[in-house]
């Protein structure tokens, strides 16, 4: 009888987590119809934020960047791109339409976790000194003229109110930052001023978002480019706007007629989003709590930390994972969003890498094949979720700009240019997004719809802006 009793109480246990499961699973649900109320709550926003400053939770910020790298920018220029957990610097021979990018050399430099939330002077006196071990690394032939600056093209991935091409206020911080004494600061200023510190002496020509780099180096690839979206750390989008249409624009009607806006999209928030009350937990004890909210259930550097969130749940409620709750599965973002691909991939008949991973990183052993499969559909609702609203967001950009249809039989090609580790490395989230733009779309407008893989565009495309902002005339080049 005591072993009957046992049986029954785990078997109503698993119940319970599956309860908990299907829960989560309905509440994350996108189906289409839904996805398309997302979509046009993105482009009314879209219109709102263009209308005035601070009309809409999308900041919709005006980039100064009017004209886009037509091929002929020449000369060797520096980026810097900060964003995430590391933060680049390269070097860009430009050689003109013939030639290209002649050379590209760079370093990966990962940000010690202190200086994400320390001082400003810390973090750029940190980022300067990177730099400047770099340049020290030129190479004989590349030698500049003594009489010539360097320049650089600075890539920083936050929202920034831009005052020019080269000069901008941090508005807030996003993803895992958050150093108060920046806010409000103009960043370039806060780079020269540790550049001039340890007397690196070189002149940011352009200040860019990832988005706008991503933009741009796609634009430079493929003329047909007109919208980029980074699915990484964070996420947000770019694109080509009429200068006309941007109300709030007040300055000169620029040659060409466009302008690009840096949409923050992170920050887009609408009742029609799916948000569940692990979303609303994890926003709660955020560094940003209220904020990024479409970012928070789509990018990176949350995705596995709502998948543990769940488990969590799973363990407390229903003792998913034996009597006492895994002490590791009480550590916020212990589980890392490639931890997650990587079960979420797991195609072995046993789910060998579901156990390795489980057992590595949260010390959870002894899982049976039934739990690893709970896991894996788990990783499944979280992921699906992401890639389809932001495959609605990008539905929403292609309505604004009026290529979310085919006009008279019009063959026009739409390019989007896509960066991000999630889109380059969570093959399942790549794949259901781009399904789901064509589910949104429908066949014959989405052969017009291009998404391509930007490789490394942010950096190129700052140091492709530095050069057509460069203070020096093409005379001058070297
Ligand atoms: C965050 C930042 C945004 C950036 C995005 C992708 O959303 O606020 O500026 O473009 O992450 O890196």
């Amino acid at each position: 009888a005591l072993v009957v009793r046992h049986r029954m109480k785990s078997s109503g246990k698993w119940a319970q987590a599956v309860t908990i499961l299907r829960e989560f699973e309905e509440k994350c649900g996108t189906p289409i119809s839904k996805l398309k109320q997302v979509a046009d709550a993105m482009t009314v926003e879209m219109h709102a934020g263009l209308a005035s400053e601070g009309g809409s939770k999308l900041k919709m910020i005006i980039s100064y960047v009017d004209n886009l790298p037509t091929g002929d920018e020449k000369g060797l220029y520096y980026a810097l791109d900060l964003g995430g957990t590391n933060f680049r610097v390269l070097r860009v021979h430009l050689g003109g339409k013939e030639h290209h990018v002649v050379k590209q050399e760079f370093e990966e430099v990962s940000i010690p976790p202190h200086l994400m939330t320390g001082s400003s002077d810390a973090l750029f006196d940190y980022i300067a000194s990177a730099l400047a071990n770099f340049v020290a690394t030129e190479s004989e032939g590349l030698h500049f003229s003594p009489d010539r600056q360097r320049e650089l093209g600075f890539t920083f991935s936050f929202p920034v109110r831009q005052t020019s091409i080269s000069s901008g206020t941090l508005i807030k911080w996003t993803k895992g930052f958050s150093i108060d004494d920046t806010v409000g600061q103009d960043v370039v200023g806060e780079l020269t001023k540790a550049m001039e510190r340890i007397g690196l002496d070189m002149r940011v020509t352009a200040l860019v978002n990832d988005t706008i780099g991503t933009l741009a180096g796609g634009r430079y690839n493929n003329p047909d480019v007109v919208a980029a979206v980074i699915l990484g750390t964070g996420t947000n989008a770019a694109y080509v706007e009429r200068a006309h249409a941007i109300p709030k624009w007040h300055g000169l009607l620029p040659k060409s007629g466009d302008m690009v806006i840096n949409m923050e999209w992170g920050n887009f928030r609408s009742s029609h989003l799916p948000l569940t009350e692990y979303d609303q937990a994890l926003d709660a004890e955020s560094l940003n709590p209220g904020e990024q909210i479409f970012e928070k259930i789509i990018s990176g550097m949350y995705l596995g930390e709502i998948v543990r969130r769940v488990m969590c749940k799973m363990a407390e409620e229903a003792a998913f994972f034996g009597d006492t709750v895994p002490e590791k599965l009480k550590i916020p973002f212990i589980l890392r969003t490639p931890h997650m691909s990587a079960m979420h991939h797991d195609t072995s008949p046993d789910l060998k890498i579901v156990a390795t991973k489980l057992k590595d990183i949260l010390e959870i052993s002894n899982t049976s094949l039934k739990m690893r499969k709970v896991i894996v559909e788990l990783c499944d609702i979280v992921a699906s979720r992401g890639a389809r609203l932001s495959a609605a967001g990008i539905v929403g950009i292609l309505k604004k700009i009026g290529r979310d249809a085919v006009k008279d039989g019009e063959k026009q090609k739409s390019v989007v240019s896509l960066d991000g580790g999630l889109y380059e490395h969570y093959t399942k989230f790549r794949t259901c997004m781009e399904d789901t733009l064509v589910e949104l779309l429908g066949e014959e407008v989405s052969n017009n719809i291009v998404i391509e893989h930007s490789n490394d565009g942010s950096g190129i495309g700052a140091a492709l802006l530095a050069a057509s902002h460069s203070q020096y005339t093409e005379a001058d080049e070297p």
